[in-house]
């Protein structure tokens, strides 16, 4: 594996557009974009990479007409039971990212249960970001600290932060990936990606493919990251 990412983050986008191009409903662009998922997470195994995140729903989502709200509601949970057991052998770690106050008994129950599921999986750690918003991440783990009694002001540094995010070992992320062609992050990840490499491509998550992923992974490997500092290790 040459230099590729460890973490990876993908804003799989364009799913109603590709399907309204098909005079097709967008709940069918919905659908054929969990079978792209199920390819990308293979491919993630087959190149090595560890760590992958997800943009499934967003805070944002819920303004989107209610018809399609429940559908996505029911396509989450739906997935969930059909893919746990292969997800599972593949040895993949289930976590699910974002608010649990407003998702229904039934959601929630299915998130609790493949989470613990694949609690123990090692060869990738699969994030999916639900009713996820990066500002809402972050306001949830500011409450947590302040309610959490050991925590003193003084104490307050990024490890913190880190620790009090919805998934407390999630690693930075290295490269956001986002299809569909609009170029923004979407509330995705704020904390998480202060240093990441960004990749924009105009096909729709439908018709991403294993090969399109390693575009990117090629793209990636010619990316000078300088964090900051100089990158010809010069003094000034
Ligand atoms: C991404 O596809 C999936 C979700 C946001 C749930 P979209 O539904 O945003 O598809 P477009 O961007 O309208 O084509
Ligand atoms: C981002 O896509 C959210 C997901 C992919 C789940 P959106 O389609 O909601 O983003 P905007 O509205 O174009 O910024
Ligand atoms: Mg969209």
């Amino acid at each position: 594996m040459q230099n590729y990412p460890s973490h990876i983050a993908i804003i799989m986008d364009g799913n109603g557009r590709w399907a309204e191009n098909k005079n097709m409903p967008r709940t069918y662009g919905h659908k054929k974009g969990v079978e792209t998922l199920k390819e990308i997470v293979k491919a993630f195994i087959e190149f090595g990479i560890p760590s992958l995140t997800v943009y499934a729903f967003s805070t944002e989502n819920w303004k989107r007409p209610p018809k399609e709200v429940k559908y996505l509601m029911s396509l989450f949970s739906k997935t969930i039971e059909n893919e746990a057991e292969e997800l599972n052998q593949q040895n993949v770690q289930i976590n699910i990212i974002g608010r649990r106050n407003n998702l229904d008994e039934k959601v929630l129950k299915n998130i609790e249960w493949i989470e613990k599921l694949t609690e123990n999986n090692n060869k990738l750690e699969l994030n999916i970001a639900f009713n996820y918003g990066g500002r809402a991440e972050i306001i949830d783990a500011v409450k947590k600290m302040m309610k959490n009694p050991n925590i003193d002001l003084n104490n307050i540094n990024q490890e913190l932060i880190s620790k009090n995010l919805y998934n407390p070992n999630i690693s930075n992320i290295e490269y956001i990936i986002r299809t569909g062609g609009d170029k923004r992050i979407s509330n995705f990840l704020l904390w998480e990606s202060a240093y990441a490499e960004l990749y924009f491509t105009d096909t729709y998550w439908p018709e991403f493919s294993k090969n399109d992923l390693k575009k990117a992974l090629d793209e990636f490997t010619n990316r000078k990251r300088k964090f900051g500092a100089l990158d010809n290790g010069d003094d000034l």
